[in-house]
């Protein structure tokens, strides 16, 4: 089988990348936002879609549910939902990412049954689905596991108070969606605050939805509305801004990132001061200028608005570099160090405590080595250790990166990077 990879040429001895970088929309708004066409009666258009690999594998299960997706502008796309959706998940593309588990409570909703596999997606931990599972159920719903598969029922889905076990961002925006097509009234206590659960809550809103405190713990849903169309603007993707932004400040020199939302990204932003970048902020773009001799600090990832989780990869590449030592510590997932024995191999100082906590030494030089992508983000993590290394670094795997960064190489050439995608031959 044909795979692809990244081949990197080092950037040390080579000029600073220079330009600007923009910003496409946000996976994690996105896919959401596909997901809701199912619980609309007419078509709705989502603006500013990015041509990522997770956002084809939605259109591939939703077109499989029924629902015609149609392009209809350069990133514009329609969805129209069928009058009666299929309930069963595709299993071989379900398994391939973690968003399809969002359409589990919209189709429930909708036709009173699902059945689809456990989720796939990034390798960075067990990613349980418990809190979506007892949501459902406290909702009415009867579960049935056969093997990798999850069967719900349902009559009739009733509104009802539920409190998460987990601030989960999918559960929280899956949940909001299913009690938008129920009769009476959900309240979700210890939701997650991730600014894309809002969006998704003023995009239904804006088609008839009655959705309070999406972006709080406390979101109060009265159901039961009929939703006909809308239409959805993604916002910039502030995960991909925070990864340019450790580009600009280990690489650059005048790079700008534009189509981004500062206002989103406060706990890298910090980050970066602290380690010595000097961040300016315009309304909608930043411009990063890493210091002479970077400087350590401590990152602990939290919820949002704390330092995100889907940085600390990317992020760990700065610490290599900073002189003094730096604490890592992941508090979302359990297995979101695994990466750091490749950064290991390339020739940074890296203690691992527990799965949760690294300690980096820094600065080293890092020398260019083959790895695979384990997951988006710590595959993004490799290119930019790759960037700054000596010599080649080949990073396998690249439909991990393609995943949620559209076409990376270009983008990151036309600033000055050298990125060859390479196919393999398997
Ligand atoms: N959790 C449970 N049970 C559940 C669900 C979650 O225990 O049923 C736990 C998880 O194990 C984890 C914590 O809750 O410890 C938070 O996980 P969450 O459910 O919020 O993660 P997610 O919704 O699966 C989304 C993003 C991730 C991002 C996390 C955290 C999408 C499609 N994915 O995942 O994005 O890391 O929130 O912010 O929105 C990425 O973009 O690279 C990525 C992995």
């Amino acid at each position: 089988m044909a795979t692809s990879g990244f081949l990197i040429k080092g950037f040390s001895n080579r000029k600073p990348l220079e330009g600007l970088l923009r910003v496409t929309g946000a996976k994690n708004a996105v896919l959401k936002a596909q997901a809701a066409s199912v619980l609309f009666k007419d078509k709705i258009l989502l603006r500013n879609v990015p041509f990522i690999k997770d956002v084809g594998k939605m259109n591939e299960l939703l077109e499989d549910l029924g629902v015609v997706v149609e392009q209809k502008g350069k990133r514009s796309f329609s969805f129209n939902a069928p009058k009666v959706l299929k309930t069963d998940l595709n299993s071989s593309a379900a398994k391939l990412f973690r968003s399809s588990v969002v359409l589990s409570g919209p189709i429930l909703a909708r036709e009173g049954k699902v059945r689809f596999p456990h989720p796939g997606g990034c390798v960075i931990g067990q990613r349980p689905i418990d809190v979506f599972l007892d949501a459902f159920q406290k909702m009415g719903a009867e579960l049935k596991i056969q093997g990798p598969f999850y069967e719900l029922k349902a009559k009739k889905l009733k509104g009802t108070e539920i409190f998460f076990k987990a601030q989960s961002v999918t559960a929280t925006e899956t949940v909001m969606m299913t009690a938008v097509l129920v009769n009476g009234i959900t309240v979700l206590h210890n939701c997650a605050c991730e600014p894309e659960i809002a969006c998704l809550a003023k995009f239904l809103n804006s088609a008839g939805a009655n959705i309070i405190g999406a972006g709080t713990h406390t979101i109060i849903v009265r159901g039961g509305n009929v939703l006909m169309s809308g239409v959805f603007n993604t916002p910039p993707d502030r995960i991909e801004a925070g990864t340019f932004a450790v580009i600009a400040a280990l690489c650059g020199k005048n790079l700008k990132i534009a189509n981004c939302d500062p206002s989103q990204m406060g706990a890298v932003l910090r980050a970066l001061s602290e380690v010595g970048a000097s961040v300016e902020k315009g309304k909608n773009c930043l411009l990063i200028k890493g210091p002479r001799a970077l400087r350590p600090t401590d990152v602990k990832t939290n919820a949002y608005p704390g330092f995100s989780t889907d940085l600390q990869a990317p992020f760990s590449v700065v610490l290599t570099q900073a002189k003094g030592r730096s604490l890592l510590f992941e508090t979302i997932f359990e297995g979101r160090l695994n990466y750091l024995s490749d950064l290991k191999r390339m020739g940074a100082n890296i203690v691992a405590c527990d799965p949760h906590r690294a300690i980096i030494t820094g600065p080293t030089r890092l020398t260019g080595r083959e790895t695979k992508s384990p997951d988006l983000r710590a595959g993004l993590a490799f290119l930019i250790a790759g960037m700054v290394a000596d010599g080649d670094s080949l990073v396998n795997n690249a439909y991990n990166i393609d995943r949620g960064y559209e076409k990376i190489e270009e983008r990151l050439n036309a600033v000055g990077a050298n990125i060859k995608r390479i196919i393999n031959n398997e």
